[in-house]
Parts: structure tokens; sequence; C-alpha cells
């Protein structure tokens, strides 16, 4: 007899989930089971993937957010930053315009409020206040996620083009930052007196992750000898974040869907295996590492 898929992980019928192809998804699933977590590592994406699009019918902030709603904005440049989030954001998830046409558009968007952040002359001893007053909030079943993972030694990738300092703050107060956990994001570079001068390094943005991740080919080397990958992202960009894993066997790609579900929900569903239309949990996600550890 077969096994439904549904058999394998009851959380696979919750309503929230999309699949084009559940037949191949248990394909995936039972590769990826048969070479053991020993095998698998994860590369995730983190606003608005790891933490909640929504609570309470109110968005929740983006790394970018937390800083343009904290203390260590002024007033004009708040305004200023909303209004480049008014401009930008609905291209960035516009379904009719092609990823080639919003590139630029997207470097022009981290550029100029990259370019805002440092004219603020942020603090670095400011963060650890503005990440705890914020309404940031990882997804529901975070510690299950987090800690299982960590008790399994499986890799954790959080490859975000949001602010490295930021997201590790959100990781650090809710007690989740293991040591199996990675970052590659954008980080701030701080003057001697811990004022923020620039942002280090090469710009990562929603849409050039898979340049981000072959610059990083040393970490992917360390990792060669799993080549299982569970993805986990919120935008089409995310799906290039494996793209510098060695010698790949399987990947398993989940995507949160959040906003403008009914225009994007095709092309969802014609890129990620799993897709997940307004869940602000991750009890999916934590339904298939379970399963595969
Ligand atoms: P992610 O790669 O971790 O999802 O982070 C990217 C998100 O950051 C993307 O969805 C847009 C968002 N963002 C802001 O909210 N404000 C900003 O000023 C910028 C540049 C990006
Ligand atoms: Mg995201």
């Amino acid at each position: 007899m077969t096994t439904n898929i549904n058999e394998m992980i009851p959380e696979l019928s919750n309503p929230s989930v999309y699949m084009r192809d559940p037949q191949r998804v248990q394909e995936i699933l039972q590769s990826m089971m048969k070479a053991g977590s020993n095998t698998l590592q994860v590369i995730s994406d983190f606003d608005m993937t790891l933490t909640r699009f929504e609570y309470n019918g109110k968005r929740c902030p983006t790394c970018h957010n937390i800083l343009d709603e904290s203390q260590l904005i002024s007033e004009d440049g708040k305004e200023e930053l909303k209004e480049l989030l008014n401009t930008y954001y609905p291209i960035e998830i516009d379904s009719s315009q092609s990823i080639e046409d919003k590139l630029p558009l997207m470097v022009e968007w981290w550029t100029k409020a990259h370019e805002l952040l440092i004219q603020q002359k942020i603090r670095k001893d400011g963060i650890a206040t503005a990440v705890g007053e914020s309404e940031a909030k990882l997804r529901e079943g975070y510690q299950l996620f987090f800690d299982h993972l960590h008790e399994h030694s499986i890799p954790v990738l959080i490859f975000s083009a949001g602010i490295g300092d930021i997201l590790e703050e959100v990781i650090h107060q809710a007690g989740v930052f293991h040591p199996n956990v990675k970052v590659f994001s954008n980080y701030m570079d701080f003057d001697e007196d811990g004022v923020l001068k620039a942002f280090k390094g090469e710009l990562i943005h929603v849409y050039n992750k898979r340049e981000g991740a072959l610059l990083n080919t040393g970490h992917f080397q360390e990792l060669r000898t799993r080549p299982n990958v569970l993805l986990m992202g919120d935008s089409l960009g995310d799906l290039t974040m494996a793209d510098g894993v060695q010698d790949m066997e399987n990947i398993l790609k989940i995507g949160f869907l959040n906003d403008k579900v009914e225009e994007r929900k095709q092309s969802y569903l014609d890129s990620y295996d799993i897709v997940l239309v307004k869940d602000e949990t991750l009890d999916v996600p934590n339904a298939v590492v379970l399963y595969l550890t």
C-alpha cells in the first residue's frame, strides 16, 4: 500500500497548505528521510519568513522597520524611510513586473535606505533597546524549530537582505541564537565611537541572493556532506539562496505567501514545493523537520 503524504505529515493537510504536486513533495521528503538527518542543511530567509508578517491585524516590522520605528531615527528620517517603503515595497511584490526590471529599483531602495540610516548616526549600543521595544515577532513555533535543529546538529543558514546586526539581536533576545546558526546579511560598520559609518561588504537585496550565495563558497564547501536542503522563503528572490550548495541532491522549498495572495499564488505554486498562505506559524516547517530527523 502506498503511503499518503497527509499520513506521513498530517500538517500538510492544514488549510493554509497548497502544493502543485503533492506526489513530488512526497518523493523529495522520502528521499531526504532515507539519506538521513546528517545530510540535511536548512537555508532560510529572515524577514517575513522566520518573523511574522502580521499580528492582531497589524503588520510586523522587518529588520529595517525595527530601526525605522525606533528612537534611533529622527522624525524626518522616519518620514523619508516610510516614503521609500511606500514607493519600493509595492514594486518588490508586483507580479506584473519581471525580476530583471525590478533589480535596479531594489538596488536603489537599499542604497537610499542605507544612506539615510548612515546619516542618522545610529549608535551600536542603541540596537538592543530598539529590538527589545519593537513589535518584531518570530513565527509561532520558533523555539521548537531552532532548538530541535540545534539538538540534531543541523546547520541553519539565515540568508537575509535585512540587517545582520538587527536580526542577530532578534534571535539572541528570543534565546535561539544557537551555535548551529550562521547568518549572511548586510552588517553595519561602526566607527571607534560606536556610530554607524557604513555597511560592510557586498549589498544583499531581495533579488541578488544568488550572487551572495556564490560569494560564500567556503561556507558551502564546509557543508558539502549535506547535499539535502530545506529552503524557506517568502519572496521569489529567496529561491536562489541555495545556489551555492555543492552537489545538491534534494531540495524542498517552502514558501510563505503573506501578501497579494491571489495575484501571486500561481507563481508561488510554480516555484515553491509547499506554499503556506497567510500562515503565521512554523507548524509546517516544524512537521517537516520532525519527519526528517
Ligand atoms: P529578508 O531578505 O530577510 O526578507 O529582508 C528583506 C526585506 O526587507 C524585504 O522584504 C524588504 C524589506 N525592507 C524594508 O522593510 N525596509 C527597507 O528600507 C529595505 C531596504 C528593505
Ligand atoms: Mg523575506
